[in-house]
């Protein structure tokens, strides 16, 4: 299988999507063992057998490429071609028995003389909800699908009529800003959704769902694939002050586009501390209620 021949690649990475997803899938009738890898982020058997299913799938199917995996997969990452393996994005979800969650694979292409903190392009990226049998994908110049039809990002040109999305990392929640963006956002759009799959979250964006996502702290295997998407939909993906998106970004705002400057225009001013709508504490709001003669909380 020839490696420029970009549809021949997405097909592959399909069937193993399908695959990866049909045996996350499996898990979850079953049953699976979960652990913690640190204080509050969760791993169990499903995370860990899916990424070892695809490695195994990607080696023989594609046995030039590397491989980058959430669960730890690091081999030949020298390659021109790099896999981001996500093996079961939205793990929180799944060990909850909340039915949202992915599996996400994005191919990066490397030119060889490429310094080696430089990011390459996203060629193919791959995006299967195993509850949904909803397989998004998408190749480099070759538009976006979701289960084969063509997909394209929302119309909506004013954040005021927008429904867009956000996540909150599981490590060092606590140095995390994004409560100021979520209730600013919230207050200026018809909602934010924090569903807990930011593939998922990328992928509707690229098929008009949303109108746009953003989150701090995402690794590469979270956006490779999804980035694509939102590229090939029509959308626009940078980072928070309208910088290029890399793999290495950590933050991601995508947008259908049209919303790209209101909401770039509205992330400086949070980060100037311009604008914003002071949340009352509960305690405020305590003494509020009081006044109206209503009983205090408990
Ligand atoms: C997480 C999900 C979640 C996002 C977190 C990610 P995981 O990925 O995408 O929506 O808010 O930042 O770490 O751990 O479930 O693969
Ligand atoms: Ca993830
Ligand atoms: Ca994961």
């Amino acid at each position: 299988m020839s490696v420029v021949r970009g549809l021949e690649i997405t097909d592959a990475a399909s069937t193993i999507a399908r695959e990866a997803g049909a045996l996350v899938r499996e898990y979850r009738q079953r049953g699976f063992a979960t652990e913690y890898k640190g204080d509050v982020d969760l791993v169990t058997e499903a995370d860990r057998a899916s990424e070892k299913l695809i490695v195994e799938r990607l080696r023989e199917v594609f046995p030039a490429h590397g491989v980058y995996g959430e669960e730890g997969t690091r081999s030949n990452i020298d390659r021109e071609y790099r896999w981001y393996i996500d093996p079961l994005d939205g793990t929180t979800n799944f060990a909850h028995g909340f039915p949202v969650f992915c599996v996400s694979m994005g191919l990066e292409r490397r030119a060889p003389s490429l310094a080696h903190d430089a990011d390459g392009e996203i060629v193919a990226g791959v995006i299967y909800d195993p509850l949904r049998d909803e397989l998004f994908t998408a190749e480099k110049g070759k538009g976006a699908y979701l289960n084969g039809g063509a997909i394209h990002v929302s119309r909506v040109a004013e954040l005021a009529e927008a429904l867009l999305a956000t996540g909150f990392p599981s490590r060092k929640r606590h140095e995390n800003p994004n409560i100021h963006f979520y209730q600013e956002i919230t207050l200026r759009s018809h909602g934010v959704r924090r569903a807990g799959a930011a593939a998922l979250d990328l992928a509707y964006t690229a098929c008009g769902r949303l109108d746009g996502f953003w989150e701090f702290n995402l690794n590469p295997w979270d956006t490779a694939a999804g980035a694509l998407l939102v590229m090939e939909a029509g959308g626009s993906i940078s980072t928070f002050d309208g910088g290029p998106f890399r793999l290495d970004s950590n933050e991601v705002l995508a947008t259908n586009g049209l919303l790209r400057e209101e909401l770039l225009k509205l992330f400086e001013d949070m980060f100037e501390g311009r604008f914003l709508e002071p949340i009352p504490t509960p305690a405020e709001f305590a003494a509020r209620r009081a006044q109206r003669g209503q009983p205090q909380p408990r």
